[in-house]
């Protein structure tokens, strides 16, 4: 069959859609770029907010309409193990939903499905175990590798324990050989993802250990992880980051709120004090470290003063740049029994007051950089101009300058001479950097 696949959510989708692509091939599949060319469309799906579901419901009512007749319609992903069998009923003429556990039955649900024919299956898997590992097809310079499936932590806000159910890692040896083949396909950069690296853990090997072998597979250049929760951000993992030559100085510590009152219903298990006593820490420990974070605004019961203390822990800490959202209702979460008593219309104000925050502060962080030298490893073209090459520092900020396109998958080093909030302007420094 011809299969597309679509992708919403995170990289933890992005990453599996691969895995279910390169199992789909292996079973004799291929893909395709599009829907109308397809026999088969397979949407991966993200449930973190009420609107990201919205719209893949919207996706979906709109997909059938330019898939061509006959073709099979499948939904996959967290909306599909969080809507289970209520999805068919959401969006009409889905022929199969397979939730984020049984990706292994896909082959099988597409031999088997036929329009009309409905076929779900979500139960969560209890197996400990977690291990998969899809054949690499492509090179890209940078991608990612997932090291760790689901979340212990029930935040109370939050849906993806629900969806993804249990923490569970994956072997040591799986992840390196994973690695490995993308390194033999041109792959430099690699960024471990897991919902909670930090709790990391196969056998004696923690996170901190992962990284070490990680380093030691040849050939890579870079190497990153997301997401860390800021309850269990070690000082071994602090000092891996710094001691490790090839670990980004870049840490993901989403914060959420300012405010202790907020944080504790959030049921983060840190106050705001103990965050930034950690954002300390890692700034002496590792020099020029990037801390990014991701806030939440208009929680239950948030006051103007936990909004204000978000915004004074914002520029106390002066985030190099954050991901801000709203909050929105997860049914079965914790939270969803509190009153969403924040109007909308001031959930709207107060994002709109931590962006633009933001936006000044990262503009300020980045002008800081002018005039310095920074590696920057050459990703390609820049997309929104070809004729500059596109890269990114060790702290993972965008950098556009000139240079021939042959520097691809190298490391140069760039002086910076324009920064914005977006993006730093940059010029092949004369002196070629150590890669
Ligand atoms: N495991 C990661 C990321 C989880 S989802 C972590 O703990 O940081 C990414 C972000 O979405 C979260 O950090 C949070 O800021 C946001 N988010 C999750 N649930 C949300 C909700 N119900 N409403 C608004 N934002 C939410
Ligand atoms: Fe959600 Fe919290 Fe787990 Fe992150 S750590 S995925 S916010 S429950
Ligand atoms: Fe969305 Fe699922 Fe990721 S809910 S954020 S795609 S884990």
């Amino acid at each position: 069959m011809r299969v597309y696949i679509e992708t919403y959510g995170c990289q933890m989708n992005d990453y599996d859609s691969r895995m279910i692509g390169s199992m789909l091939v292996g079973a004799g599949h291929t893909l395709v770029r599009g829907p109308s060319e397809a026999d088969a469309v397979i949407v991966n799906t993200c449930s973190v907010r009420e609107r990201a579901e919205r719209r893949v419901l919207g996706r979906l009512r709109h997909l059938r309409g330019l898939m061509p007749d006959g073709a099979i319609l499948g939904v996959v992903g967290c909306v599909a193990q969080r809507l289970g069998d209520r999805l068919p009923r959401a969006a009409r003429g889905v022929d199969f939903v397979i939730g984020t556990d049984q990706y292994y039955r896909l082959p099988d649900a597409l031999e088997g499905a036929t329009r009309g024919n409905l076929r779900v299956e979500v139960e969560p898997c209890h197996d400990q175990s977690y291990d998969a590992r899809p054949a690499p097809v492509e090179a890209s310079i940078c991608d990612f590798v997932s090291v760790m499936r689901g979340c212990d932590n029930y935040c109370s806000y939050c849906v993806v324990p629900y969806v993804r159910g249990r923490e569970r890692s994956r072997p040591v040896g799986s992840i390196l050989e994973e690695i490995s083949s993308l390194v033999a396909l041109g792959t430099r950069d690699v960024t471990l993802i897991g919902q909670n690296v930090n709790s990391y853990a196969d056998g004696a090997v923690d996170f901190a250990g992962l990284l070490e072998r990680a380093d030691a597979v040849p050939g890579l250049g870079r190497i990153r992880f997301a997401t860390s929760h800021p309850k269990d951000l070690s000082n071994r993992l602090i000092d891996a980051v710094r001691d490790i030559e090839r670990v980004c100085e870049h840490v993901h510590l989403p914060v959420q709120s300012g405010a202790d009152r907020v944080l504790e219903a959030m049921n983060r298990s840190y106050g705001r004090e103990e965050y930034l006593a950690l954002v300390r820490r890692v700034r002496e420990r590792i020099e020029g470290a990037a801390i990014t974070t991701d806030i939440i605004v208009g929680f239950p019961g948030e006051s103007e003063d936990d909004f204000r203390a978000t915004l004074s822990l914002m520029e106390e800490i002066r985030f190099d740049s954050a991901f801000m959202f709203r909050y929105s209702v997860r049914e079965g979460t914790r939270a969803a029994a509190l009153p969403d008593d924040v109007p909308e219309a001031t959930k709207i104000a107060r994002l709109e007051t931590v962006i633009a925050t933001q936006r000044r502060i990262t503009e300020e962080v980045n002008r800081e950089l002018e005039g310095t030298v920074r590696e920057v490893l050459v990703e390609g073209p820049s997309e929104k101009n070809p004729a500059l090459l596109f890269g990114r520092t060790r702290t993972a900020k965008a950098v556009v300058f000139g240079g021939p396109t042959d520097l691809a998958g190298s490391v140069v080093a760039t002086t910076i001479e324009k920064a914005s909030a977006w993006t730093l302007r940059g010029r092949l420094a004369d002196d070629p950097a150590p890669s």
